[in-house]
């Protein structure tokens, strides 16, 4: 990694201040215990987390860059390429599932004209399938920013999808 692209990799001090006291919850040693909650915090302030992203939070929390990599590979809330303005995470688990989930993210990638996990051209939507978002009894559901849609049809798609495309950032939340 260059000089220059680690250049703008730094968080503010507000932010700084926020690492310093959720690691202060933790013995010495054990700073790793924060990682799940500093990632989101370099999400919501870098877009993502590409790799020169996740290389500052190990150097943060004194890690090792592959255990911060192992972290943020594993867990569907966090991107580590660049997401399009709007993520639609759709969940598959087995309610969902039973419920007609396959056929809803079918139904979006036709749409859309992308795969899980894809993003359309023009930078919108991204298309996620997820694990149990914890809503089983509203299957089949998704997530899009902060906001959960439940019992989903084809039609609550298409309005979902007309919304969010005149206002790509309805339901998301600053941190
Ligand atoms: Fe979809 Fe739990 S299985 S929310």
């Amino acid at each position: 990694m260059s000089a220059e692209a680690t250049k703008n990799i730094t968080f503010p001090k507000e932010l700084l201040d926020e690492v310093a006291r959720l690691t202060a919850q933790y013995p010495e040693g054990k700073q790793k215990s924060a990682l799940l909650r500093i990632l989101h915090m370099a999400q919501a302030h870098f877009g993502w987390l590409d790799a020169p992203v996740m290389d500052y939070v190990a150097r943060l929390l004194h890690l090792q860059p592959i255990e911060v990599h192992e972290v943020a590979t594993f867990y569907s809330m966090y991107d580590t390429k660049k997401p399009g303005l709007v993520k639609l995470e759709v969940c598959q688990t087995g309610p969902c599932s039973i419920e007609g989930a396959d056929k809803i993210i079918r139904y979006i990638e036709k749409k859309l004209n992308i795969k899980v996990g894809e993003t359309t051209s023009d930078g919108i939507f991204t298309l996620k399938g997820v694990e149990c978002l914890g809503a089983c009894g509203y299957a089949p559901m998704l997530q899009c920013g902060h906001q959960y849609h439940e019992h989903l049809t084809e039609a609550k798609v298409d309005e979902l999808i007309e919304q969010y495309r005149k206002n790509p950032k309805a339901n998301y939340m600053e941190y």
